[in-house]
């Protein structure tokens, strides 16, 4: 398997021990906070790192990040992310999604007014509204938003942004009210909304692998 440290990209701390796990190595070492690796992903200083694929880094480093700084999420990026979200795989191919790029300051503050979690996105930089067309899509809109929206959120950790799935469909009164607010038409669902900024806070990247989750040929 080609395992590496996941810090090894960053500035490079020195395992001092390494004690052997069924599924992985835990290691003990020194570090540097919030390093960012040279492909823009950061992982933050804690004293134990997992010893992981290396491959898969893009998926173990995207943890929700729920603070940020409050600076603004760059138009490169913005479109950087919506083209994550449109290179999903979709049902037949449909590509039934839309979305709703929120930037403005006062937008932002409505919004997390109204998600019942959502308070972080009026510190956000960006709310991305994932929605679909139930007319493209009646059967698969919710799958195949639910791709596009990993998709931005291992976007954004890729280009060093701190993202969070906050949902809505299908709590029904939260997503009318999204949708109202967004201007969303009646025949588009409004499956989520991501917020996303610049991060402060670096939740550490994890494998959360689980062998007895793991059905070999059967259950
Ligand atoms: C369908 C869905 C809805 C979620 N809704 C919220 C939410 O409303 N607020 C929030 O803070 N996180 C929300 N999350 C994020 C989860 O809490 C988070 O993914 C989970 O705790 C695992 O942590 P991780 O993303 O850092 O791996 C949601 C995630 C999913 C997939």
């Amino acid at each position: 398997m080609n395992t590496e440290w996941v810090t090894t990209y960053g500035l490079v701390p020195t395992p001092v021990f390494t004690c052997v796990c069924p599924w992985f190595s835990i290691g003990i070492g020194g570090g540097t906070s919030g390093v960012s690796d040279m492909s823009g992903l950061r992982h933050h200083n804690r004293w134990i790192y997992c010893y992981m694929d290396q491959r898969l880094s893009a998926l173990f480093s995207r943890r929700s990040v729920r603070k940020y700084t409050g600076k603004p999420v760059s138009e490169a990026d913005v479109k950087a992310l919506l083209e994550a979200g449109m290179a999903a795989p979709s049902a037949s191919n449909r590509k039934p999604w839309h979305f709703v790029a929120v930037t403005e300051p006062a937008r932002l503050a409505q919004l997390a007014a109204i998600h019942p979690h959502g308070k972080m996105l009026s510190s956000a930089g960006l709310c991305m509204a994932v929605c679909g067309d139930r007319d493209i899509s009646p059967d698969f809109w919710v799958q195949d938003c639910s791709a596009a929206t990993e998709n931005i959120l291992v976007a954004a950790a890729m280009l060093g942004l701190g993202a969070v799935w906050l949902g809505a469909h299908p709590r029904a009164e939260r997503e009318r009210d999204l949708k109202q607010r967004l201007g969303v038409p009646e025949n588009v669902g409004l499956l989520c909304l991501v917020a996303v900024g610049h991060p402060d806070e670096y939740p550490d990247a994890r494998t959360q692998y689980d062998e007895q989750r793991v059905h070999r040929n059967r259950w």
